[in-house]
């Protein structure tokens, strides 16, 4: 028999299993809000007539501090740019985007996903955003999809530590839904931060999200292959298109393009 207890529980845990909330981060549950309660200012003296008005209004619960306000996404972006900016290393930008406080997915993934592989390969994939494989472990493209980039990569005779990963935006977004526009625009001056001071010699973006973001192409199925320019902030370098692992998991027969691309980027850095 469901009691009523086990019933809402359930419910509970199935609304948190479609927001993405799929881990536990410990045994016991926290109650956020107790430091804010226990710092919020002490009521003021009051008349000590227990029918004041003043005296009911006292007695009332005290409202836990507000947290400040989200940053509109103009300012949010605006300071994404000047945070960007302000990196002069990979490893830099890593510390300033991981204290980055403006962009709502940070609040809602377990850590922040930068990057993987080589930083000094003429090669840079960029994927979408993590899934929760890739929030789990901190690294792209480790899940599935990253299991047949890894086995793309073997086909042309590479593997991780020979080419540079990270995604249009580092943080998982709950249920892996797509990013919003505005988390994409959020982040998009660290990723070009990120592209910039990597330095590779050829970039390839990975399915149509990061293809629209970084190189304002639509449609992916006709431009997979081709080649573009991409203007990294002090030099033009090479960027290609290619069908995303997730895709060519549910469409097999796309691979053969896939494997047509993977030659054409193999001849390009030869
Ligand atoms: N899909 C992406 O676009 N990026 C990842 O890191 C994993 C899956």
């Amino acid at each position: 028999m469901i009691t009523y207890h086990s019933k809402a529980a359930r419910e509970l845990l199935a609304f948190y299993a479609e927001a993405g909330v799929d881990s536990a981060v410990g045994e016991r549950a926290n109650d956020w809000l107790a430091d804010e309660r226990a710092n919020a200012p002490a009521p003021a003296e009051i008349s000590t007539s227990p029918t004041s008005p003043a005296v009911r209004r006292a007695s009332a619960p005290v409202p836990a501090a507000m947290p400040a306000p989200p940053p509109t996404p103009d300012a949010a972006v605006m300071a994404a740019r000047d945070a960007a900016r302000s990196a002069s290393s990979l490893e830099e930008l890593r510390a300033i985007l991981d204290r980055f406080e403006g962009c709502g997915l940070k609040g809602s993934a377990s850590r922040l996903v930068f990057a993987d592989g080589n930083p000094q390969s003429r090669l840079m994939f960029v994927g979408e955003a993590p899934g929760a494989e890739e929030d789990k472990q901190g690294l792209p493209f480790v899940g599935r999809s990253g299991q047949l980039l890894n086995r793309m990569l073997a086909a042309i005779g590479l593997d991780r530590t020979q080419v540079y990963i990270a995604n249009i935006v580092p943080w998982r977004p709950p249920g892996n839904r797509t990013p919003t526009p505005v988390e994409t625009q959020i982040c998009l001056p660290f990723i070009q931060r990120q592209i910039e001071l990597a330095n590779p010699d050829i970039l390839v973006t990975i399915g149509q999200p990061s293809t629209g973001a970084l190189l304002s192409i639509q449609g992916i199925m006709k431009n997979r292959g081709r080649w573009f320019a991409y203007q990294t902030g002090t030099r033009e370098i090479r960027a290609m298109p290619i069908l995303h692992p997730a895709y060519l998991l549910r469409s097999p027969i796309a691979k053969r393009l896939a494997w047509r691309d993977l030659l054409a980027i193999k001849k390009a850095l030869d």
